[in-house]
Formats: C-alpha cells, structure tokens, sequence
C-alpha cells in the first residue's frame, strides 16, 4: 500500500533511542505504533546520522490485537515457537502469536497473520523523528 499523509507528529528525539533495537511506542491517528532502532536498514526505514529507523502499525494483521517487540530470541523460541533465523528480535501478538519483522519492512513472518503492519513514514526534523504518513490498514484477516 501507499503512505497516507497525515499530520506531523513528533515521535522521539534521536538521542531517546539510542542503541539497537530501542523503541518508542505513540500512536499516529488512533494507531498503536512503534518506532525502532534497527541495526540495518529495511525497505521504508529512515537513516539519521548514519542510523536506521522504521516504525509500524502495532495493530495485528490477523485479528487486530497490539503487537509487542520481543527482544529475547527465547521468548520467541518458547513462547510463539519461532526462532529467527537472523537471531534478531521480532514485533509479536500475544493473542494467536503472529510475528513480525521489523528488517524486513512488517513482514508476517510466522503465524496466521498474512498482510504485513502497515509501515509509519518518518522523517527526521532537527534532532528528533516524526512521524508523517502511515500505510492503510489491510482488511482484519488478509
Ligand atoms: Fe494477532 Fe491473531 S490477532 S495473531
């Protein structure tokens, strides 16, 4: 899907998310999001001195529960029964576990969940991250 425009809105200052996988959670026209430090750019991601960002709709694919970022590849291993094969934390659904990943743009990765999260556009604004656009939620279900 394409980015909708939307209003500008500050997400975070850089410096709040330093380090590989920090996050800030916000929520951009009534979404739940997230917005992340990757370690390596994906397709939609921000680079801001010389870092990569890329934030998502934490709305579930599936059916529409609020998705987590799962920073222990164990809890992911026991819990949703998924190990990445790149050994990187993943966005997962408590309700049906579903997982996401984050470098590769949203994509469902396990999981009844098939539509990626729809991407946050972001952009960079002095020292901080705002958020400006998102995709357009796929049906519940697809
Ligand atoms: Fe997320 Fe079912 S609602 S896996």
């Amino acid at each position: 899907p394409e980015f909708v425009a939307g209003p500008a809105v500050r997400v975070a200052a850089l410096d709040e998310l330093s380090g590989e996988w920090a996050q800030q959670t916000f929520t951009y026209q009534g979404r739940p999001c997230t917005a992340l430090h990757l370690p390596a750019a994906t397709s939609g991601s921000l680079e801001a001195g010389g870092q990569h960002y890329a934030a998502y709709s934490r709305i579930c694919t599936h059916l529409g529960c609020t998705v987590n970022l799962v920073r222990d590849t164990e809890v992911l291993a026991f819990s949703f029964n998924y190990r990445p094969p790149d050994g990187q934390p993943k966005l997962g659904c408590p309700c049906h576990f579903s997982v996401f990943d984050p470098l590769r743009a949203g994509e469902a990765v396990f999981g009844k969940a098939r539509a990626p999260l729809p991407r946050v556009r972001l952009e960079q604004r002095g020292q901080a991250l705002w958020a400006t656009g998102i995709e357009a939620a796929p049906p519940p279900g697809s």
